[in-house]
């Protein structure tokens, strides 16, 4: 297996226009690096720094679940920022992370992937990339945002209740890719997405900027029937997204705004 460690002083120069050079903390271990980051920013830590791990101890995904982070095999990262737009607009940044990712993916590996809304990425299927969006806000104002991204990158293999579910870059190609690559890529990609946005004057632009390219690279968007699990629960088809980044579905008691994740497909039971 590649020995895949990561170079400072590379990463740094990779970084140079972005917010994040000279700013990025690496650990061997760490319980979470989203937790690590929100006590990071309480304390003061400026915007763009980057905290990132070999290992989780106690890796968080969304709704309270676990996120796997065994040692040596994924890319751990939680990016905090103190961007100047409106709360009622992180969902699109959290929706552009996922872009980030997607891009960054492919530059690396040539992989193309799917999202699922929010922000899923999957290959095929199966899922390999988990992004967790934290807030600490007053209504009208952010204080500051981490952006947890979990990346599978390694795994050979997952345990039977998850094969079904979880995917790898090495799964999928066969191979072993550089985590520093990875890193990189989506620091660069993650800083154009966040650069779009929180410029004042392109807000709007940029918003459907990011409409029309998850229309493009996501098959969940649109047309697809699913379930969600979200208060009493609803299923319907995707109908694309709302002027606010939310999901709409179609059901059979009109069209529904789906306002957390959860969503799976339905899949049409096979005839005889
Ligand atoms: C999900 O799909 O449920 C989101 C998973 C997010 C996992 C990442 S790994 C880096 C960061 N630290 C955490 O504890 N969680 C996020």
């Amino acid at each position: 297996m590649l020995d895949d460690g990561f170079d400072f002083a590379a990463l740094n120069l990779a970084l140079t226009d972005t917010p994040f050079a000279g700013k990025l903390q690496f650990f061997p271990t760490i319980h979470s690096t989203n937790t690590h980051a929100m006590q990071q920013a309480e304390a003061g830590a400026p915007d763009g720094s980057v905290y990132f791990a070999d290992e989780q101890t106690a890796g968080r995904g969304r709704g309270l679940h676990e996120w796997s982070s065994p040692a040596g095999s994924g890319l751990y990262v939680s990016v905090l920022l103190r961007p100047r737009i409106p709360p009622a607009d992180v969902l699109w940044l959290s929706l552009a992370a996922g872009l980030a990712v997607r891009d960054a993916v492919q530059q690396v590996t040539s992989l193309v992937c799917d999202l699922r809304w929010p922000n899923d990425l999957l290959l095929g299927t199966r899922k390999f990339c988990g992004i967790l969006t934290e807030l600490n806000a007053e209504v009208t104002r952010i204080r500051h945002l981490v952006i947890g991204i979990g990346i599978n990158v390694h795994q050979q293999g997952f345990p039977p209740e998850l094969r079904n579910l979880a995917t790898s870059l090495q799964i999928e190609t066969g191979r072993a890719w550089p985590r520093q690559e990875l890193l990189v890529a989506l620091l660069q990609s993650l800083h154009r997405e966040v650069l779009a946005l929180s410029a004042p004057a392109n807000a709007i632009a940029a918003t459907q900027s990011i409409l029309e390219r998850l229309e493009r690279a996501s098959s969940w968007v649109r047309g697809k029937q699913v379930r969600v699990e979200e208060m009493e629960g609803l299923a319907g088809v995707t109908e694309g997204l709302d002027t606010r980044g939310f999901l709409q579905v179609r059901t059979p008691e009109g069209l529904r705004t789906v306002f957390s994740g959860g969503v799976r497909e339905i899949k049409e039971a096979r005839g005889k």
